[in-house]
C-alpha cells in the first residue's frame, strides 16, 4: 500500500511496524522500564481541551515561524533520532531531504548513521547538530568544530542521558551491544525479507561521526563498539561552559525538565531549551514536558527560546504544547514511521501530514497566525473560564 494513504501518525506507526522486523520495531517505539512515560505523556495531551474562537477568519493559517531569526515554514520540526538506519538504509538524508524541501529545521543526531558533513551536504540550511559528549572530551572538541565547519546554525547538547537504561523490550529481542538477536528475534526478522535484504546489502546501523576516532580499520560494527565504550556520560555544567566558550551560534540544551535547570541554562547564556523526556525512552517516571512547560514559559519565556517535544501524535498536540507556551516543537517517531513505511515519500507525507492537522486545527480554533497561539485557546483542566481571560 502507497505510503501516501496513511491518513495519520497511526497509520504510518502501522505500515512501519508490517516493514522492520520485531527487534526494529521495538527500538523505535519503545520507553523504559514500565512504559508508563509513554502513557503519561499521551495523558498530558488529553487532559488539555482547545477552546475555540468562532467568527474569526483563519481559513489560511498561516504557519510560517521565526526561531533564531531563521524564517521557517511551520512551528515544527524533526528531532534527533540515532540508529534510523536500522529502520530504513538512509533514513538521515530522507529526513534531511524532507526537511529541507518543507523548510523546517531537522536536528541530525549524534549517534546518526549519516555524517554531519552527509547532511550539510544536501540540508545545510535547516539542520542543526545535535552532540552527545563523549568521555574522551577531545573528541567532542573535535565534534564541535566539524558542526562549526559545516555550517549549521544551531548545536543541540543532549543531556538526558547521563547512563545507560534499561529498555526491556530490547532486552527480551537482544538487542544490546554488542548485537546478539534471540531465537525468536531471529526467526520473526525472517518475515521480514525486503528489510533484511536492505539492511544485509547497506552498511546497516553504525555511527559515522565517530569513525574519525574508532581504531584504523574499524568496521562499522566496530565503530558502534566504539562509540559504546564512549558514550553515555554524563554532561555537566562545566561541558556546558565549555562548549558555550566553544560554539559560535545558537546553542540548545534538550533534554531539560527542572526549571531550576532552565534557570541555569539562562545564566549560562544558553540561547534555548527543548523541554524533553526523550520520547518517554530515559527516565519512566519523569514529568511529561507539557507539565512543567507553563511553569517554565511563565519565568523564563523572555529570557530563553522554549522548545518542545515528546509524545506528539496529532496536530492538535503541537497547536496546545504552542498554546501553553512552547515557541517551537519536533516529533521525532512520527517522521521515523514516515520514513520507514515509505522512505523519501514517507518522510514528506508525515511532515505533510502534520501541516495539514495543524493548520486545520487553527483553523478549527480561530488562530489566523501562530503568533496568537497562546492561553485563551486552552480551556484549563480546573474548567475555570475565567483563566481564559489571561491572555
Ligand atoms: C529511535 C529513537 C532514537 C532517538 N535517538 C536520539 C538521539 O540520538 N539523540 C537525542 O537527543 N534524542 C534521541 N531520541 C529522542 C528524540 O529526539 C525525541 O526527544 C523524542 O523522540 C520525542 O518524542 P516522540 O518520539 O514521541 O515525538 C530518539 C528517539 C527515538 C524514538
Amino acid at each position: 500500500m502507497p505510503v501516501t494513504t496513511a491518513i495519520n501518525y497511526d497509520d504510518l506507526r502501522r505500515m512501519a511496524k508490517r516493514r522492520v522486523p520485531r527487534i526494529a520495531f521495538d527500538f523505535l517505539e519503545g520507553g523504559v522500564d514500565d512504559e508508563v512515560g509513554l502513557t503519561r505523556n499521551d495523558d498530558a495531551f488529553r487532559k488539555q481541551t482547545l477552546m475555540p474562537h468562532y467568527m474569526v477568519d483563519a481559513a489560511v493559517p498561516k504557519l510560517a515561524t521565526e526561531l533564531f531569526g531563521q524564517t521557517f515554514a511551520a512551528p515544527y520540526g524533526i528531532a534527533p533520532t540515532g540508529g534510523a538506519a536500522l529502520f530504513r538504509r538512509g533514513a538521515d538524508l530522507m529526513l534531511a531531504r524532507a526537511a529541507q524541501a518543507a523548510n523546517v529545521p531537522f536536528i541530525i543526531s549524534g549517534a546518526a548513521t549519516a555524517t554531519m558533513e552527509d547532511v550539510a551536504a544536501v540540508a545545510r540550511d535547516v539542520s542543526w547538530y545535535q552532540l552527545y559528549l563523549a568521555k574522551n572530551r577531545d573528541i567532542s572538541r573535535d565534534m564541535v568544530a566539524r558542526a562549526d565547519a559545516c555550517g549549521f546554525s544551531t548545536l543541540v547538547l543532549s543531556v538526558d542521558v547521563p547512563g545507560k537504561v534499561q529498555r526491556e523490550r530490547n532486552l527480551r529481542n537482544g538487542f544490546s551491544r554488542p548485537m546478539r538477536p534471540t531465537v525468536s528475534a531471529k526467526l520473526e526478522a525472517l518475515m521480514h525479507p525486503g528489510w533484511l535484504v536492505e539492511y544485509f546489502l547497506g552498511t546497516g546501523m553504525s555511527a559515522s561521526n565517530w569513525e574519525k576516532y574508532a581504531p584504523k580499520g574499524a568496521t562499522p560494527d566496530d565503530v558502534l563498539d566504539f562509540l559504546s565504550s564512549q558514550f553515555p556520560t554524563p554532561s555537566t555544567w562545566d561541558d556546558v561552559a565549555w562548549i558555550r566558550k566553544q560554539w559560535p551560534r545558537k546553542f540548545v540544551i534538550k533534554g531539560v525538565l527542572n526549571p531550576d535547570d532552565v534557570a541555569r541554562c539562562v545564566a549560562m547564556g544558553v540561547d534555548g531549551v527543548m523541554l524533553s523526556n526523550h520520547g518517554g525512552r530515559q527516565l519512566d517516571r519523569a514529568p511529561s514536558p507539557l507539565e512543567v512547560l507553563p511553569v517554565v514559559r511563565d519565568r523564563f519565556g523572555e529570557k530563553i527560546v522554549v522548545m518542545f517535544d515528546s509524545g506528539i501524535k496529532r496536530g492538535s498536540d503541537i497547536v496546545t504544547a504552542l498554546s501553553l507556551g512552547a515557541q517551537f516543537c519536533f516529533v521525532g517517531r512520527w517522521t521515523l514511521f514516515g520514513v520507514t513505511a515509505g522512505a523519501d515519500a514517507g518522510a514528506s507525507h508525515a511532515l505533510g501530514m502534520i501541516r495539514t492537522e495543524v493548520s486545520s486545527v487553527m483553523t478549527q480554533i480561530g488562530a489566523p497566525d501562530v503568533a496568537a497561539l497562546g492561553s485563551k485557546f486552552l480551556m484549563w483542566g480546573d474548567g475555570d473560564l475565567q483563566r481564559n481571560a489571561r491572555n
